[in-house]
């Protein structure tokens, strides 16, 4: 049932403040005068100590369970200190990559049945790895043969292109960093902090799917495009190429996410003053960084348009010559949950725009259970 929506997509991505306060439901504890504030994950709680003992952390999906899991990267590097590896499933199996017994091995899926996902599963259990599923569908295949699972619970997804399963999925990788990380005195600070973003995030998605009007907008000058280049780097590497994801799945525009460290290594030749180009520069350790890429784009006359976070128009958008999307600030792990959520809404309203069906994109299916 779409109810006052038009689209399953455009309901799924305005559903976000409440599918991200069902994933958190039980899960954050508030702490109290004598006791921490921390996160309880049930399905995991009996082998959180070997995961904590494992060499490596190696995150396994594909398309946007992937670009999850790359988001919460960082943070799971950051509390836990254990290596994180990213796999896509596809290419491990294809690799016959190196899978140990001392690894724990994540499984990522919406659907809990994606045939390249489950094969890399086999191929984990074969080699002796702990194996995690992370899947939004109880009893699915993922589910059934993992070791042990964390629910995404975000609700039913329809809309082929995932958009509220992907929020979720971070926030779900993010409480699973806290929950690693747990025994660790030293951040307990840290943890706190992002304990306290996630009460608040839901909040914080209300205030940017604001942004849907000036989204539609910016979807009517880009109509015409051929092309749209995503910059982005650290924790907003996996949203330019969730953004990019997106917009050429259901809009049918070519777009590609470009880890902005990268762009003097080959993406900055096709920089001229035709091709649309957003980049992400909200507040985080790399900002400074971005600053020096968004100079240098309009130094090549790129077609700027920066999304930075609330209040920094002026610092982003050298002399006023860019657009620019502000998106209220949260705690710098939780961010690209708020900053796909403006690039959803232009990959949405490109697609209606150019008149092409959101839900049920061309050639391909919700979920993909042949190779
Ligand atoms: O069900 P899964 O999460 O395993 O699906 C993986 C991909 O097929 C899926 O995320 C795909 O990339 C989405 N349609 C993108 O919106």
């Amino acid at each position: 049932n779409k109810g006052k929506y038009e689209h399953y997509m455009q309901k799924e991505i305005h559903e976000q403040p409440e599918s991200l306060t069902t994933t958190m439901r039980g899960r954050l504890i508030r702490g109290g005068s004598c006791k921490a504030k921390s996160v309880l994950l049930g399905g995991l709680k009996d082998h959180l100590r070997t995961i904590r003992r494992s060499r490596r952390i190696v995150f396994i999906g594909c398309g946007t369970s992937y670009n999850a899991a790359l988001a919460a990267r960082p943070i799971l590097e950051e509390l836990s200190g254990i290596i994180v590896i990213m796999e896509i499933a596809s290419d491990l199996v294809d690799r016959q990559g190196p899978i140990y017994r001392e690894d724990t091995t994540v499984f990522v899926s919406q659907s809990g049945e994606t045939a390249d996902t489950l094969q890399a599963l086999e191929y984990a259990l074969e080699n002796g790895a702990l194996c995690v599923g992370i899947t939004n569908t109880v009893g699915s295949a993922i589910a059934r043969h993992t070791h042990c699972r964390i629910h995404i619970n975000a609700g039913c997804e329809i809309g082929v292109a995932s958009t509220k399963a992907y929020t979720s999925q971070i926030v779900v990788m993010a409480m699973l960093a806290l929950a690693i990380g747990d025994d660790t005195i030293s951040s307990q600070g840290r943890r706190e902090a992002i304990i306290d973003g996630l009460f608040d995030l839901p909040n914080k998605v209300k205030e940017v799917l604001k942004l849907d009007e000036e989204m539609k907008d910016l979807a009517k000058l880009l109509i015409a495009e051929q092309s749209l280049l995503v910059f982005g780097r650290g924790y907003n590497y996996a949203t330019a190429l969730e953004g990019a994801l997106k917009v050429k799945e259901v809009s049918l525009m070519h777009s590609e996410g470009i880890l902005a460290g990268e762009m003097k290594h080959g993406p900055l030749a096709l920089v001229d003053e035709t091709l649309p180009i957003v980049v992400i520069a909200t507040r985080d350790a790399c900002f400074s960084k971005q600053q020096s890429v968004i100079q240098q784009l309009h130094a090549r006359k790129g077609r700027l348009i920066v999304m930075c976070s609330k209040g920094d128009a002026a610092s982003v958008s050298v002399g006023g010559s860019c657009r620019t999307v502000e998106v209220p600030v949260v705690e710098d792990c939780l961010q690209p949950v708020i900053n796909i959520v403006p690039l959803q809404l232009l990959a949405y309203h490109l697609t209606v725009l150019r008149g092409y069906n959101v839900d049920q994109p061309r050639n391909l299916a919700k979920s993909v259970t042949t190779q």
